[in-house]
């Protein structure tokens, strides 16, 4: 748990960046146009808006999935609100990277990333080439509401389901302490 009280992988990979953004948007909005990027994963992990923060069940790894699930949900939210206001919202897939990211995870995961990113991961330094292209090319200046990978649009199952997306910003709001209206 965070001091503030909230489970950490949901604070650290969502609530936080949900926040941060949150209280961004004046300057963004000051700043247009303005391009806004999560950085996360196509994770397949609904979350469970009854139990958004493991109370109930809890696994390192579906806490995780759910955390990055959140963070498409959330840019997609973001990005029917911010339409046609000179702010685009986008999610942005670095694709496997040779990074430190499964540090503190369980010994197995920690072997089975290792492996993965021996021979498919890419250096961080390649991965944040597809994302600095896509945070400044004039090529994406009206690209919205979309998870990137590379220069190209790709798909995760259930972040297109407004309801859900909708559902995730309340309780997030509730959460954080925001209104649901920008
Ligand atoms: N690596 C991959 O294959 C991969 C694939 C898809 C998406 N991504 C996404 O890319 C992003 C960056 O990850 P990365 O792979 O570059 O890993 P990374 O180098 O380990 O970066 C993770 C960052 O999160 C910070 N962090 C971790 N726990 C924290 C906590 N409890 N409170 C505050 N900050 C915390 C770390 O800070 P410290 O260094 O100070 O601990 C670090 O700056 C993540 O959103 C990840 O999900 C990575």
């Amino acid at each position: 748990m965070t001091p503030e009280g909230f489970e950490q992988m949901f604070a650290t990979n969502y609530l936080g960046p949900f926040l941060l953004t949150r209280l961004l948007l004046p300057y963004l909005e000051a700043a247009r146009p303005s391009r806004i990027i999560n950085v996360t994963a196509p994770s397949t992990t609904r979350p469970n808006l009854d139990d958004l923060q493991g109370e109930r069940k809890f696994s390192s790894l579906g806490a995780f999935g759910a955390s990055k699930a959140a963070d498409l949900l959330f840019t997609y939210a973001l990005a029917r609100r911010l339409g046609g206001r000179g702010i685009t919202a986008n999610a942005y897939h670095p694709g496997i990277m040779k990074t430190n990211l499964n540090r503190t995870a369980p010994t197995p995961v920690r072997l089975v990333a290792g492996v993965v990113n021996l021979f498919a991961g890419a250096t961080p330094e390649r991965a944040s080439e597809g994302l600095v292209q896509f945070a400044t090319s004039v090529q994406f200046a009206d690209t919205n509401g979309q998870l990137m990978h590379g220069g190209k649009a790709i798909t995760a199952p259930f972040i297109g389901d407004k309801d859900l997306q909708d559902s995730l910003w309340k309780a997030s709001c509730s959460l954080a302490r925001v209104q649901e209206t920008i």
